[in-house]
């Protein structure tokens, strides 16, 4: 099992998007027409540090979430925020400041300062705009997104069924309705290859462009050719998806979004992921038994209050397996909010530490939520589950994974 904690930092510059030894049709091949914005345009960034390592077991973290806010804070204040980049920035004198290599920039400042951490940077997570969002990762690895948005109608079955199983397995969504879709491409490199973003302008553009025309303001079921003699479920639209995406560049998957709280992903190697988000609100205080009263309020700050605080906590729970291609489906979604549910109803509206039997030896950490978590879950789905998130608040994410 993998346990990674990530922090969330915002900031504001702008940048330009140019490479002086390139013709202006290079440029816009690359970047687009916002190339051409000679004194730069503006972004607000959303960055996240995540890091990986061991939990300390009498603090219950893996890292102390103020110590990345101070560390990583004072780099991004210092170097990005309210800067424009191209000129405040030397790492962006002769490197485009696109979203892949902010990404990698905010990597590269931050992971030294941690070099006396028993916990390590592994990636650094940015988003720029609701379109638009990269990752770099330790091992040099980095990856692009791109969002692409469309309202379809559908009726939800699959072809291959008879009347009587689409109405046992889908229930009332085997009836005509809609959604607001939210589609997610994800193409990875091993390496940034320069001044070149991992997915030119042009390339993305035509390819959103060409799925969003496919599918934008279509009865799916009927008005999309590839899609007449195949499931229409939220998996079989994510792996159609990821079939004809087609950028010039690796995809490596696909994420679709039917709502903002229920999502299924397809990877180019076949395989295929379900998510979905439900939160709880509940109380607790942080506080180690085996710390002095001084050493835990030095430790916890804030969070050591003696009243206790509370938090609407946001899970998101992602199930892997054999995806089943005559239904179109992974798993039974009736069957995974009930899951979910179940596991979450003896915390909902109380204080963890005193009213749960989870946190009676051990502080009730993020790290500690998500490790107690995991077997309720995975026990109520046949041991599916390959990702657990946990939201604290937007800024503090704690994210256990099957490895
Ligand atoms: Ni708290």
């Amino acid at each position: 099992m993998l346990l990674t904690v990530s922090k969330r930092l915002e900031f504001s510059a702008s940048r330009r998007l140019f490479v002086q030894d390139w013709t202006k049709s290079e440029n816009l091949i690359a970047f687009g027409p916002e190339t051409e914005a000679c004194h730069g345009s503006g972004r607000n960034y959303v960055a996240y540090f995540v890091f990986t390592g061991p939990v300390d077991s009498a603090t219950g973290m893996l890292i102390n979430i103020s110590e990345i806010k101070e560390r990583a804070g004072k780099i991004v204040r210092e170097r990005f925020d309210h800067r424009f980049l191209n000129e405040d920035n030397s790492s962006f004198r002769d490197l485009p400041p696109t979203a892949d290599n902010i990404a990698r920039q905010l990597y590269l400042d931050v992971a030294p300062l941690f070099s006396d951490a028993k916990a390590k940077l592994c990636a650094c997570h940015l988003t720029e705009s609701p379109e638009r969002s990269a990752t770099y990762y330790s091992n040099g690895a980095s990856e692009a997104s791109h969002w692409f948005e469309f309202s379809a109608a559908r009726r939800t079955m699959s072809p291959h069924l008879t009347a009587e199983e689409n109405a046992r397995l889908f229930g009332s969504t085997t009836s005509t309705h809609g959604h607001n879709y939210r589609a997610r491409l994800t193409f990875r490199a091993e390496g940034l290859n320069g001044k070149n973003p991992l997915v030119r302008y042009d390339a993305i553009n035509t390819c959103v462009r060409a799925l969003h025309d496919e599918l934008d303001h279509r009865y799916l079921n009927q008005e999309v050719a590839g899609l007449t003699n195949r499931p229409v479920t939220t998996e079989s639209l994510a792996k159609y998806i990821c079939e004809h995406a087609d950028a010039g560049a690796a995809l490596h998957r696909v994420r679709l979004h039917e709502r903002d709280d229920f999502f299924a992903d397809a990877w180019s190697d076949k395989t295929v992921f379900l998510g979905l988000r439900m939160s709880f609100n509940a109380a607790h205080r942080l506080h180690a038994a085996t710390l002095s009263d001084s050493e835990n309020a030095n430790l916890y700050g804030k969070c050591n209050n003696l009243r206790g605080h509370g938090h609407r906590y946001l899970t998101e729970t992602t199930l892997g397996g054999e995806y089943d291609s005559r239904s179109g489906t992974l798993y039974d979604f009736i069957a995974l909010k009930k899951a979910i549910e179940e596991s979450l109803r003896p915390w909902q509206d109380r204080h963890l530490d005193f009213e749960t039997d989870d946190f009676q030896d051990v502080p009730s950490t993020g790290e500690n939520i998500v490790r107690a978590l995991w077997p309720k879950l995975d026990n109520r789905l046949n041991q599916q589950l390959v990702r657990l998130r946990l939201w604290e608040t937007a800024n503090n994410r704690f994210t256990l994974r099957r490895t």
